[in-house]
């Protein structure tokens, strides 16, 4: 490690304890970040940590939905992040308006957001969901019609475990996963034949039909660790690689296509973090009437 990265950790470490700050980091994001991280993980697993920490200040190395969530759920923090224009695509594929349009067309249904929402859309919405629990979620629904948003693929996935209840699917998606094709996983499985295959349900569903498991970022990082077997084809972002690789040295790991690569979640760098520990730099602000409404959704979501 060069002297002035070793130095940049130490005074990120100061910082970090002079201001009461964790930092908060996602499974795709850098390694270095990653290992400078209090806590890494998918994005019910952080906001779960988020609601529950004592610390002041929260730096949160991902993109802008999630710190918006913690901020969300612990409005008295400070809550910082790293790089401002770290967004999703995805969750700009849905407004508030639009989500108000859909519910007037369907006055009977739930209405169910995924986390990679805009506060505001949060706000309007019964209950949110992560990739972890979103079976869960629906499961604890007794309306027989949802209205789920934004992404087409998860709402897809999940809608086939329940026959019985009718989908609204907003058509949104994850330009990541999205641009994954079967023709891709056909060419990784005659590359690897004794691999097995495991996505995140916001890839394709010709992409989640061919997997041997199905689930969030640290679902699949538990399965390969639980798993027999020794080698695995991973179907989601890039980041993800160094936590599974860490977390089983002895296995092999290969991603499916290098086409799973979020620019977003790569724009924070161990330098953005040490600028966000400095300047308390870019703090979520958010109304406190879109945060009241906002934490309902989050909330109900937790309790499940
Ligand atoms: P999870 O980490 O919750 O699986 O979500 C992945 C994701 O879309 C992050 O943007
Ligand atoms: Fe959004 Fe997809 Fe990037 Fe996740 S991987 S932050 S869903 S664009």
């Amino acid at each position: 490690m060069k002297n002035n990265m070793k130095e940049m950790i130490d005074e990120i470490k100061r910082m970090k304890q002079q201001k009461n700050a964790v930092i908060v980091a996602h499974n795709y994001q850098i390694d270095e970040v990653q290992d400078i991280a209090d806590v890494v993980g998918d994005s019910f697993t952080l906001s779960q940590y988020c609601a529950s920490t004592d610390a002041d200040v929260v730096v949160f190395c991902g993109v802008h939905f999630m710190a918006e969530s913690a901020k969300i759920l612990s409005p008295e923090k400070t809550v910082l992040l790293p790089e401002i224009d770290a967004g999703c695509p995805m969750a700009d594929m849905i407004t508030a308006e639009a989500l108000i349009e859909e519910k007037k067309k369907h006055p009977n249904a739930a209405v169910v957001c995924y986390i990679n929402t805009s506060a505001e859309v949060k706000a309007e919405c019964d209950i949110c969901c992560t990739s972890s629990n979103a079976i869960r979620v629906i499961e604890s629904i007794p309306n027989d019609e949802i209205i789920f948003a934004p992404d087409l693929n998860l709402g897809g996935y999940v809608a086939k475990h329940f026959p019985n209840k009718t989908f609204h699917i907003w058509q949104g998606y994850c330009i990541t996963h999205h641009r994954v094709v079967k023709d891709d996983v056909v060419k990784a499985k005659q590359a690897h034949p004794d691999a097995l295959l495991l996505a995140h349900p916001e890839c394709r569903q010709e992409v989640i039909d061919m997997a041997d498991f199905v689930g969030s970022t640290s679902k699949i990082i538990e399965y390969a660790k639980n798993d027999p077997h020794d080698k695995f084809i991973i179907a989601t972002e890039m980041g993800i690689l160094h936590k599974l690789k860490n977390d089983s040295p002895h296995k092999t790991f290969y991603l499916l296509t290098p086409k799973f690569i979020c620019p977003n979640m790569k724009k924070t760098k161990l330098e953005s973090v040490y600028n966000a520990l400095k300047f308390d730099r870019y703090q979520i602000e958010l109304d406190e009437d879109i945060i009241n409404r906002a934490r309902k959704s989050l909330e109900a979501m937790l309790s499940v």
